[in-house]
């Protein structure tokens, strides 16, 4: 069972919990002590950067809802406090929430939250792109400041290990932290007598975090297994006839299990009561999604918004309508409950 998490979970609470009394002297002293599963290094940086840790604790909702989207449709459902350490959903995990680090501290940086960061200050003066020059200007994103703050934070806990799992974790850090600078892109603002755009104002902006999840998703489903080398400073290609992983791929070492039934010793909560997909072909179908055990189906109305139509200026006014559809849930295995292995 992994407990990393756990420490989102707890730091996303004792920030909640602890934001009111930020403000108090010593109170970051006390709020960083009480954060648990912290190792030293983080400590340290959660005491000198409180303000920081609050954008982290932020952070990690959407971050976890990013990661429930992209498994929507997936036997596992993104239940961060359940998956197999070394696995590929544990890859992306790691992988993802770094990324949220980098994008919460950057966006807080942005947005003047930080005492330690603000803008990119090296995005000032003029430069050119393919449309000729422009000028610097507005705000750019910094997420460099964000990355090697993740980077130190993230990565101190893996630090502290050198074994396989410490580097696969390390690996995939680092592929989400890189996801996040992907989308970084241009935007800029004409100016000129009407709009000829002669002056050009640009500033770097990161893209929706959607777009790391998209990303991190197609890698996830492209990871890479890996074994340990000889010397144990690396990692290889478990099966020499896949490419050997770039920094951008994530990587993992165990195999998965089907997570069909409700195992606590592999992580899995079992897709029992999951809502699957009767006219779809794929992992949400109830084939798939139920692991072949069959489906309940129940009828329910709900209210929805119907015809809805345009007024001018400027309103959308719709009826409630009530639709009945079918909802269709896999059932459990025949000997429900938790597998005990005794
Ligand atoms: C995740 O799994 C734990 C352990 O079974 C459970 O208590 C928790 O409610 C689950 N969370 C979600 C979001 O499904
Ligand atoms: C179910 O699957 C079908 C076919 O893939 C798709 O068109 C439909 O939108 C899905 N329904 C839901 C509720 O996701």
């Amino acid at each position: 069972m992994n407990f990393l998490s756990g420490i989102w979970w707890s730091l996303a609470l004792v920030l909640f919990w602890a934001a009111p009394y930020m403000g108090a002297v010593g109170s970051s002293r006390v709020m960083c002590d009480n954060v648990p599963g912290l190792v030293s290094r983080q400590r340290q940086l959660c005491r000198r950067h409180p303000e920081a840790m609050l954008s982290i604790g932020r952070g990690v909702a959407a971050w976890t809802a990013e990661c429930q989207h992209q498994f929507r449709q997936h036997r596992w459902n993104c239940n961060a406090s359940l998956f197999v350490p070394g696995s590929r959903e544990s890859a992306f995990v790691h992988a993802i929430s770094s990324a949220g680090v980098v994008f919460a501290i950057t966006r807080a940086c942005s947005q003047g939250e930080l005492k330690s960061c603000s803008c990119d200050p090296r995005k000032k003066g003029s430069a050119k792109d393919s449309k000729g020059l422009f000028d610097w200007g507005g705000c750019s994103d910094n997420v460099d400041y964000g990355v090697r703050f993740a980077r130190a934070f993230v990565d101190a806990k893996e630090r502290k290990g050198k074994d396989a799992r410490a580097l696969m974790n390390l690996h995939n850090n680092r592929a989400g932290r890189k996801a996040v600078k992907r989308f970084l892109k241009q935007e800029c603002k004409c100016h000129g007598v009407s709009g000829s755009c002669t002056l050009r104002t640009c500033w770097l902006a990161m893209a929706d975090f959607r777009k790391t999840g998209d990303y991190l998703w197609k890698k996830y489903n492209g990871a890479i297994q890996v074994v340990m080398n000889q010397d144990g400073t690396g990692f290889t290609v478990a099966n020499k006839k896949f490419k050997k992983p770039t920094k951008n791929d994530l990587v993992y070492f165990e195999s998965s299990p089907d997570y069909c039934i409700r195992d606590r010793d592999v992580g899995s909560l079992g897709t029992a009561g999951r809502v699957c997909n009767q006219s779809s072909r794929g992992m949400d179908s109830c084939e798939v999604m139920c692991c072949g055990r069959g489906y309940d189906t129940s009828r329910v109305s709900r209210m929805t918004k119907c015809e809805c139509k345009f007024h001018w200026c400027c309103a959308v006014r719709c009826q409630d309508c009530l639709e009945v559809v079918d909802i269709h849930t896999c059932k459990a295995p025949k000997s429900a409950g938790w597998i005990s292995r005794t």
